[in-house]
């Protein structure tokens, strides 16, 4: 399929595959100007490795269209979530399972929905044959994006056990029971997605693979050797992968690859050295490094780029990492394709303080100034530009303690200090209110045991002013410690 549009600009609305003269003035507007239609209720189904199914990815969790593990696909195309949701479309109507894309699009941000339009909008005679009730007779998937599993061999930070199972013994310790299966398959049994997504691979334009972590999963390399048998290597293949590992069962994906012209890889790294491996545990940067080395030179073909997801928890050294990469020639500056952490909502980066936003804000923005005459395709500058936006329009800073508690439980089940690596979180760790407390548990228990000639405090700020060698003596006279 070619590309039928000039320059490319990352926020573009328009098709990509089609023409806008060969669209009606009511396919033009449904795809590029509408706030609620998308072609995904037409062309795809996703599911989570628990089975949950949903119109996308992106679809609201607590709204899934079905489930994978209790009926076929087939049926769930066609079930009462779907229908609704084909029909709010074609009225121009939200729908509740795309609220994480509204969101998205309010801050500016180019959305699952504008992108789908784009890629996919060359299937928009399609939707004509949508019945009444909003059902479409022919069951046919132009886009994979099923997570068969979700064997991983991470557990970041963000993630959980329903997309890694390396998150199972942390489950364990945190909860005090198992909250699901260490494995899990999307299906109705092992081989049931993979049976059935067989029949629509002549429909195919485009697999997104993700998981679970795609590269070392069965079904990623059974349906790539399947499209190779079959001829179908002109699918456009997108990967989300953190790049640890790329051999499985030791056959290099590097070879596999070199079979495929159109293949775009997006690795989710979120930070550099020990950062990347506090924020998601069991990475080995040194091999990462060496991985996108080998890939760069195996497979020039590849669109590499690098997709973090920005979160409490890498905000600090964000900047930073990004010119890291493109300085030691990994990506180029444009290849950074910014997601923001949505939930779980502690480590959202609206949850920081007022004047630490500010200081972010002021730095993304020199950021976006070294940025803006090298991104051609103001892709990474739109991901900064909503960045701040997202980071702006909500106060979240009530979650600080929330962040706090995660953070610590966390760091303890898994004998890590977040806090150690990422020291910069030390910032907004006086605004929570556990650290409060603490604060006015020591100045009180200070004015009670020093006598009037002390120097006097009223905050713990004032005590660490005092000079060290008045510090240290408060603490052996008296025995106490003030918060750190
Ligand atoms: C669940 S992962 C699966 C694919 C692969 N294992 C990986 O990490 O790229 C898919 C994407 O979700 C991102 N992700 C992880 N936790 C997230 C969260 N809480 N919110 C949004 N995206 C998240 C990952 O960084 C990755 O880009
Ligand atoms: S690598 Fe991907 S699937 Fe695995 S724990 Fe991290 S985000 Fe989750």
């Amino acid at each position: 399929m070619t590309k039928i549009i000039g320059k490319y600009n990352w926020q573009d609305r328009v098709p990509s595959y089609i023409k806008l003269e060969d669209l009606t003035e009511q396919q033009q507007h449904r795809l590029i100007e509408s706030d609620s239609f998308c072609m995904l209720p037409w062309i795809h189904l996703h599911a989570w490795p628990d089975g949950r199914a949903y119109p996308c990815c992106l679809g609201k969790a607590n709204h899934p269209v079905g489930n994978f593990k209790e009926k076929p696909m087939a049926e769930i195309w066609n079930d009462a979530p779907m229908r609704q949701m084909r029909r709010n479309m074609l009225e121009d109507r939200p729908c509740v399972e795309c609220g994480d894309c509204y969101e998205q699009e309010s801050v500016g941000f180019a959305s699952m929905r504008n992108n789908s339009n784009k890629n996919f909008g060359q299937h928009i005679a399609e939707i004509n044959e949508t019945l009444p009730d909003g059902s479409l007779p022919d069951f046919r998937l132009h886009y994979w994006d099923v997570r068969f599993s979700n064997i991983c061999q991470l557990k970041c930070r963000s993630c959980g056990s329903i997309f890694s199972s390396r998150w199972y013994d942390d489950d364990v310790k945190l909860w005090g029971k198992e909250l699901r299966p260490r494995i899990q398959f999307a299906g109705r049994h092992e081989e049931d997605v993979w049976q059935q997504m067989q029949q629509h691979v002549p429909h195919l334009d485009q697999i997104y693979f993700a998981g679970g972590e795609p590269l070392i999963m069965e079904e990623h390399n059974r349906i790539l050797k399947l499209l190779i048998e079959k001829g179908n290597t002109d699918v456009r293949l997108i990967y989300n992968t953190n790049l640890n590992d790329l051999r499985f069962k030791r056959e290099s994906v590097l070879d596999l690859w070199k079979q495929f012209p159109n293949v775009c890889v997006a690795a989710s790294l979120d930070d550099q050295g020990d950062r990347a491996e506090v924020i998601r545990s069991g990475t080995k940067w040194a091999q990462v490094e060496q991985n996108i080395r080998d890939l760069k030179r195996e497979c020039p073909h590849i669109d590499f780029m690098i997709s973090p997801t920005l979160s409490m928890m890498n905000i600090w050294n964000f900047t930073r990492f990004h010119r890291y990469m493109v300085e030691s020639g990994f990506i180029e500056a444009k290849d950074f394709n910014l997601n923001i952490l949505q939930g779980p909502e502690a480590y959202r980066i609206d949850v920081l303080p007022a004047d630490i936003k500010l200081k972010f804000k002021a730095e993304f923005e020199e950021h976006i100034k070294w940025l803006e005459p090298i991104d051609t395709i103001t892709r990474a500058v739109g991901g900064f530009q909503g960045a701040i936006e997202f980071m702006m329009a909500t106060d979240n800073s009530h979650l600080l303690d929330k962040f706090w508690s995660l953070t610590t439980d966390l760091d303890a089940v898994r004998n890590e200090s977040l806090l150690a690596v990422v020291p910069e979180l030390g910032q907004i760790l006086k605004y929570s209110s556990k650290y409060q407390t603490e604060q006015q548990a020591f100045v009180e228990s200070y004015t009670n045991v020093a006598d009037p000639l002390w120097p006097k405090i009223s905050t713990v700020e004032e005590f660490y002013a005092l000079s060290k060698e008045i510090q240290q003596e408060v603490i052996e006279t008296f025995n106490i410690t003030p918060p750190q």
